[in-house]
């Protein structure tokens, strides 16, 4: 049996059981979409300090250089399309619908899991297509593709600001709890895309191990987790994942 097949067996096993079949994903499902990730050699932190750039402070010292590099973000994620590895996940969504639940958690703003037809998305670190404002309640999606001046103001006169989460800023508590809730009950956890770095969004693999699930990464490079997961699925998710679900589709119908 290769790693593949081991990884199909166990999610298999853990549907058949009526288990959550639990994604957590990040930045790097959707490089393969055109989208880089945060680290590494090409990733967005390399050229630029978050600190000057994602966090609510920067917003309140220099706010067009925090919109025009939310703008590029911004941009990047509306041209962007989901690719081969979001497919996968809705596709797993459907085919074990009948016997056991398979919730996305996401670490991505950019919104690919649901184009992709995912239909329960826990998105931990906001929307890249959504604002908010900085002192009133107004929230918005309904966004122009270019906003006329930086930074865009409310109508209620203050700032508006991207509906993410910055560095030192909560999550969303409702997501968090969903998120928390999902990790303790999986089955299996599919880990794709994400160095598992930033808390508190990594605590929830380890959530999820301590609670008994099956973990399975994929990621062509190693983790903080691969020590501990069951399965390392190493390649692109857009190549690893169709793999996967061909595989689990076959180990469905037997
Ligand atoms: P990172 O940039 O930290 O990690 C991306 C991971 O994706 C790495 O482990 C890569 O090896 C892997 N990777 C690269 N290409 C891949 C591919 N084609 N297929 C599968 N995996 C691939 O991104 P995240 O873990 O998502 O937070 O980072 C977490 C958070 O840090 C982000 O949500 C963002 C960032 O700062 C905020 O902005 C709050």
């Amino acid at each position: 049996m290769d790693d593949v097949e081991r990884a199909a067996d166990r999610i298999a096993t853990r549907v058949a059981e009526g288990l959550p079949i639990v994604c957590f994903t990040g930045a790097g499902i959707s490089q393969e979409s055109g989208i880089p990730t945060f680290r590494g050699e090409s990733g967005l932190w390399a050229e630029r300090d978050p600190e000057l750039v994602a966090t609510a402070e920067a917003l309140e010292r220099d706010p067009e250089a925090v919109w025009r590099f939310h703008e590029e973000l911004r941009a990047m994620c509306r041209e962007a399309d989901p690719n081969a590895a979001h497919m996968a996940l809705a596709w797993m969504e459907t085919a074990v619908a009948e016997r056991a639940p398979a919730p996305v958690i996401t670490q991505n703003i950019d919104g690919l899991h649901q184009a992709a037809g995912s239909s329960n998305v826990i998105e931990l670190h906001g929307n890249a297509g959504r604002v908010r404002c900085t002192a009133c309640e107004f929230v918005s999606e309904d966004l122009p593709e270019r906003f006329d001046r930086l930074p865009p103001l409310c109508e209620c006169g203050a700032i508006l600001r991207p509906d993410v989460v910055w560095f030192g800023e909560q999550l969303p508590r409702q997501a968090m709890e969903d998120a928390q809730r999902w990790s303790r009950l999986a089955g299996v956890m599919l880990i794709v895309g994400t160095s598992a770095t930033v808390q508190p969004a990594a605590s929830l693999p380890v959530m999820a191990f301590r609670s008994g699930a099956v973990l399975i990464e994929v990621n062509p490079e190693a983790t903080a987790l691969s020590a501990v997961v069951d399965v390392s699925l190493r390649g692109p998710a857009g190549e690893v994942m169709p793999e996967l679900v061909e595989e689990l589709s076959s180990e469905l119908a037997d």
